[in-house]
């Protein structure tokens, strides 16, 4: 049983026009603990992890019906901010989005905009926030490059590492692997097993290996229904649901 739930969605809609891609999705996202969202391309993982942060607000022809809770508030209320919202809640991409400056000042420009700093506690934040997402030794030497020189794998790291920097109590990550070599997504694995004592993580992977190598919780999507859910042992190993079963064994992919 999944006690601490967090983030909980109830009776979830989600219609892109006339075409409904979510259909009545029922999750308890349990904090401390690192849930994937596996399915095959097209289910709606990506709009599952939108839902959450808000930014199907962005999308002009989506709807969405049903309440997510977080932390028993509706994140869809009308006098809830988010800005706030999406500060609880950091979303990694599936590419790594750099901004168009120094790898310092990748991490300092989110500090700086909420909170004034002396330089000395802006440097030792910035390091902090490198250190969690793993790629401090890396950087350290060459803290005033260009990011963009960094390689593709460092990039999805200090993407981490600038997420982080919010202090964000959730972190979405749609594919964040999936642009990059085997080793740096296994670097990339390794830093979102660390954080997971802090955070509720959600990972969305169309990789079952990945889903195996990662999961506490597995949350199987097929065609915009939630299939199944339960701890990654149970769901991976002895599905109940024809679906989950064929999708596992590559039957449907
Ligand atoms: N902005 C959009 N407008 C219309 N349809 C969309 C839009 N975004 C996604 N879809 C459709 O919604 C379904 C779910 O997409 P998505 O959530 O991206 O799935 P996944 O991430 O699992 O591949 C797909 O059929 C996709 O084509
Ligand atoms: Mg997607």
């Amino acid at each position: 049983m999944v006690d601490k739930g967090r983030l909980i969605l109830k009776n979830v809609n989600v219609y892109y026009g006339q075409n409904q891609v979510l259909k009545n999705i029922n999750l308890n996202i349990p904090d401390n603990n690192l849930t994937v969202v596996i399915g095959p391309s097209g289910c709606g993982k990506t709009t599952l992890l939108k839902c959450l942060n808000r930014l199907i607000d962005e999308v002009e022809e989506a709807r969405i019906e049903g309440q997510i809770l977080l932390d028993s508030q509706d994140i869809y209320d009308q006098e809830m901010d988010v800005t706030q919202i999406r500060k609880k809640m950091g979303l990694l991409s599936q590419k790594p989005q750099v901004l168009p400056m120094s790898i310092y000042d990748n991490i300092a420009f989110g500090l700086k905009l909420h909170r004034s700093l002396k330089k000395a506690e802006l440097n030792q934040l910035v390091e902090k926030y490198l250190h969690l997402a793993g790629l401090w030794e890396e950087v350290k030497d060459r803290l005033n490059e260009p990011a963009s020189r960094l390689s593709i794998g460092q990039q999805q790291r200090l993407c981490l590492a600038r997420g982080l920097a919010v202090e964000p109590e959730i972190i979405l990550c749609d594919e964040p692997t999936s642009a990059l070599d085997p080793q740096s997504s296994r670097n990339v694995e390794a830093q979102l097993q660390n954080l997971k004592k802090n955070y509720a993580i959600v990972v969305v992977t169309h990789i079952l290996r990945q889903a195996k190598r990662l999961a506490d919780y597995v949350a199987f999507l097929y065609m915009g229904e939630l299939i199944e859910f339960g701890p990654a042992s149970e769901v991976l190993t002895s599905p109940q649901d024809p679906r989950t079963r064929a999708y596992i064994t590559g039957e449907i992919s």
